[in-house]
């Protein structure tokens, strides 16, 4: 019997129809993605060997959750555009979060593994408490104004009201304790089972092109002091795991880390408990799990370690976490012998480390004859087609539209992908899959609902006015096609900061603010100027 064998199992099943539908046949993109990472979820629970309860409640809530904001928004018939796309983006990121978190774990199979992570009731309730913020945080932002599911999501909350509420109460005192402990100097705590880390690591990148002095520059810092503090950063789906990736797998890298190489991906991970949580796990200790054992555990390492924190900007950009992030990261660069690595989408490192010298600048996208490597790599097409070049440069050489774009060309010419491209744009590169590595929507989505964002309330009109310049705009430019309350120095920053813009000084007289063209292509086409 499944998890999902119970009372509810014929309005499951509805609803599960419903979703399929929807996930299927929507023409809009922000439905089709909620029922589908729905789904993800409802199979890969129904796949585990869950502690059957939770699961159901979970698979449940979020089946809800989803059919109600999918079927609206398909309703509405139109995609929902301005601050209404942004929240529908982020409670989308918090569902493909948590699909993540238990695709991650089972994809690690390891089935022991996975069964102690998914019986363990407390685990399944850190993601309903996610999910259970991010549908919060969805009806503060919107107060859904523009559609009438207000009503119908806090109806499905009453049940879980109570319950929700004391498992909140429970973790915010959880956390209080975690961080009023005194950090160090360190008690003499010894792990009661700690054992040498059985993580396996991601591996190196299978088609990779270009990046060779930027890979040697980050190996260069993470091997030169004992203690390295590297950040690589950049715009969403530029490369940045994937350098990192190759770094830690560099001869040079791994002749002095050996085993002692931990990836943690945080692209799921909502804040700085879960961050400890993801660290304990990674070395594999498990009791007693908080913060302190496992500083007192990586003090007693006596060789170097590297610690890649992969994405970090999931549980570092919102400020209700940024602070006990920080605090943790600060904590672990202190550490002698621990070094660490980390990738995140934007411009700005945090502060509280650090970081080696020099700075790495910002990735950039891809040299044209990387991009066309890549994509002739995965496509099969030859590098002489004439029309290739042409498209390599209206995706501006973004390696994850390149990757996109190269998949669709294994069955269809680059001529024909070119007038795909003048009328579908971002939408056409998908590979069925709803993750940000699947769909140039969703990653896009990502950074536009990035918490960064909220603090300078104008940078998306900013970002919609700059999308119309292909070849970019001086900020004069830029301020005098803006309304003229505009506060232009905050919104280019916001901007700046989540790298959804940059600085583009090919023109040496005149440095130019410009969109990358893929994200300029999604805002025109979702979020179109006269709209707003
Ligand atoms: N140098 C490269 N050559 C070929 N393909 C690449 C290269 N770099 C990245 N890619 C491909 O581009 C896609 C995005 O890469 P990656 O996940 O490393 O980007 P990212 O910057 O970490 O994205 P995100 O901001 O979402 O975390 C992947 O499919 C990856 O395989
Ligand atoms: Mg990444």
């Amino acid at each position: 019997m499944s998890a999902f064998d119970g009372p509810s199992r014929s309005s499951t099943s509805t609803i599960l129809r419903a979703l399929r539908s929807i996930s299927d046949l929507s023409p809009f993109s922000y439905p089709k993605s909620i029922a589908s990472v729905a789904l993800i979820i409802y199979e890969a629970l129904r796949e585990s060997n869950a502690n059957k309860l939770d699961a159901e409640r979970l698979s449940t809530r979020v089946m809800e959750v989803a059919w109600t904001l999918s079927s609206s928004l398909a309703d509405a018939g139109t995609s929902p555009s301005g601050d209404l796309a942004r929240s529908v983006g982020q409670l989308l990121r918090a569902l493909e979060g948590i699909a993540n978190r238990i695709r991650r774990q089972s994809s690690r199979c390891i089935t022991t593994r996975f069964l102690r992570i998914t019986k363990n009731s407390g685990d399944v309730r850190l993601l309903e408490e996610d999910l259970e913020r991010s549908i919060s945080l969805f009806q503060f932002q919107t107060r859904l104004a523009n559609i009438n599911l207000s009503k119908r999501l806090m109806g499905t909350e009453d049940d879980l009201d109570g319950q929700v509420e004391s498992l909140l109460e429970a973790s915010r005192q959880e956390k209080k304790e975690m961080f009023t402990n005194s950090p160090l100097p360190l008690k003499d705590i010894s792990p009661k089972i700690v054992s040498a880390s059985k993580q396996v690591l991601p591996p190196p990148p299978q088609v990779f092109f270009g990046r060779t002095s930027y890979v040697d520059r980050v190996v260069e810092q993470v091997t030169r002091d004992a203690q390295s503090r590297v950040a690589i950063l950049g715009a969403g789906g530029m490369g940045k795991t994937s350098v990192a990736l190759a770094a830690i797998h560099d001869s040079r890298v791994v002749s002095i880390y050996q085993s002692r190489r931990h990836f943690i991906a945080c692209e799921s991970v909502s804040d700085a408990s879960c961050l400890i949580s993801s660290l304990l796990e990674s070395f594999d200790i498990t009791t007693p799990s908080d913060f302190e054992t496992l500083v007192s555990f990586l003090s007693r390492q006596t060789s170097r370690t590297l610690l890649v924190l992969d994405n970090l900007e999931t549980p570092w950009e919102s400020p209700a976490n940024r602070q006990e992030v920080e605090y943790v990261l600060e904590t672990l660069s202190d550490i002698p012998g621990i070094s660490l690595l980390i990738t995140m989408r934007g411009a700005e490192r945090p502060s509280s480390v650090v970081w080696s010298r020099p700075f790495l600048p910002q990735l950039p996208c891809l040299d044209p004859q990387s991009s066309k490597e890549a994509f002739t790599a995965i496509s099969g097409t030859s590098e002489d087609d004439d029309d290739l070049p042409t498209l390599l440069e209206a995706l501006d050489h973004v390696p994850l539209a390149v990757t996109l774009m190269a998949n669709l060309a294994q069955y269809s010419s680059c001529a024909a992908l070119l007038a795909r491209w003048g009328e579908e744009k971002t939408t056409m590169l998908t590979r069925g899959l709803e993750d940000r590595l699947s769909n140039l929507d969703i990653s896009i989505q990502v950074s536009l609902s990035s918490e960064r964002l909220k603090g300078a309330p104008q940078a998306f009109s900013a970002l919609q006015t700059l999308s119309q310049f292909p070849d970019g705009a001086s900020r004069k430019e830029l301020e005098s096609a803006m309304s003229p309350s505009t506060n232009i120095h905050a919104a280019v920053s916001a901007l700046l900061q989540v790298a959804l813009i940059q600085y583009d000084s090919s023109d040496r007289l005149r440095v130019r603010l410009r969109v990358l063209s893929p994200i300029r292509e999604h805002v025109k086409m979702y979020f179109p100027l006269d709209n707003c």
